[in-house]
């Protein structure tokens, strides 16, 4: 498959998708929206992906918003449905994944590229990174998820300050709220989100997806995170990971897990 505004690099069991559109400093248009949803869906289904890495090509921005161009003109219909199909198509669809996105920060992260970082499941940034929501010196409001996911990451009243001031935090700043995991210098952003990859892709996808369940549940309304937790809990007693898990501890080796 080839895509235009996205390049997928697949190298043993981790994908890295990199936005590339730098001319437009990544800013998400339609297109880079469907792609991105595609590449992500197909390295989902890739039974060897065991983690995928976004981030953004150049030194100067992971993704510098949504495509202010593509609805300059938009009226109130048509702005809602924009939300909408993006929070279905992308930024849920990544929340929800099976398996797990870790999003490589090398720049400006504003407004749907944050939103973006912030719908993966975990973000990793480089020194020069540049995080904010800008929408509301736009005269909008974040509308991918960001008035909901940024106060669950740092709390309700960094989050209104942030998007009140429509400002950008830096990397330090941003490791401080627990906005991102790590700061590392940008030429080692790549290689350090990697080894973290490598991590994970050694423990079992299929606990690792179960869990991202559970951690998730906690955060829809009206679902009872504790239940899913035991759910899956007594799930994950039934799957061959779980034998091979426990018996190669057992065994004093290490556990090689059949894949997702
Ligand atoms: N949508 C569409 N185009 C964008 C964009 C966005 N969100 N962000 C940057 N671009 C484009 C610029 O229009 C410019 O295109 P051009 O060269 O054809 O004129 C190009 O990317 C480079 O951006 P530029 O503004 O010249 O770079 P800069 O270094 O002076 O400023 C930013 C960088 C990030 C501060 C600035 O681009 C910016 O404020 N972008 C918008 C951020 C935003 O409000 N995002 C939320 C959208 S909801």
């Amino acid at each position: 498959m080839s895509y235009n505004t996205i390049l997928l690099n697949k190298s043993a069991a981790i994908s890295t998708i990199t936005i590339n559109r730098p001319k437009k400093l990544n800013a998400l248009n339609k297109e880079t929206i469907a792609e991105l949803h595609d590449a992500i869906d197909a390295s989902d289904r890739d039974k060897e992906t065991k983690v995928i890495i976004i981030t953004g090509s150049g030194e100067k921005a992971f993704v510098a918003g949504a495509d202010i161009s593509e609805f300059s003109n938009f009226s109130a219909a048509q702005g809602k449905m924009l939300a909408a199909e993006g929070h279905e198509s992308l930024f849920d669809f990544i929340e929800n994944l099976s398996t797990p996105v870790i999003a490589a920060i090398n720049g400006f992260a504003l407004g749907g590229g944050l939103e973006l970082a912030m719908a993966c499941h975990f973000r990793v940034a480089s020194n020069n990174a540049k995080l904010g929501l800008p929408e509301t010196s736009l005269g909008l409001i974040p509308g991918y998820g960001g008035t909901q996911r940024l106060p669950q990451l740092i709390g309700k009243g960094r989050a209104l300050e942030m998007i009140m001031t429509a400002g950008m935090i830096n990397a330090s700043r941003a490791l401080h709220y627990g906005l991102v995991n790590h700061v590392v210098a940008q030429e080692e952003l790549l290689s350090f989100t990697e080894s973290l990859a490598d991590k994970i892709t050694g423990n079992s996808s299929v606990a690792i997806s179960t869990a991202i369940k559970a951690v998730n549940a906690n955060f829809k309304s009206g679902v009872d995170g504790f239940q899913v937790e035991i759910q899956g809990f007594g799930d994950c007693f039934g799957t061959d990971d779980f034998k091979e898990g426990t018996t190669a501890f057992l065994e004093k080796r290490k556990a090689n897990f059949p894949g997702k």
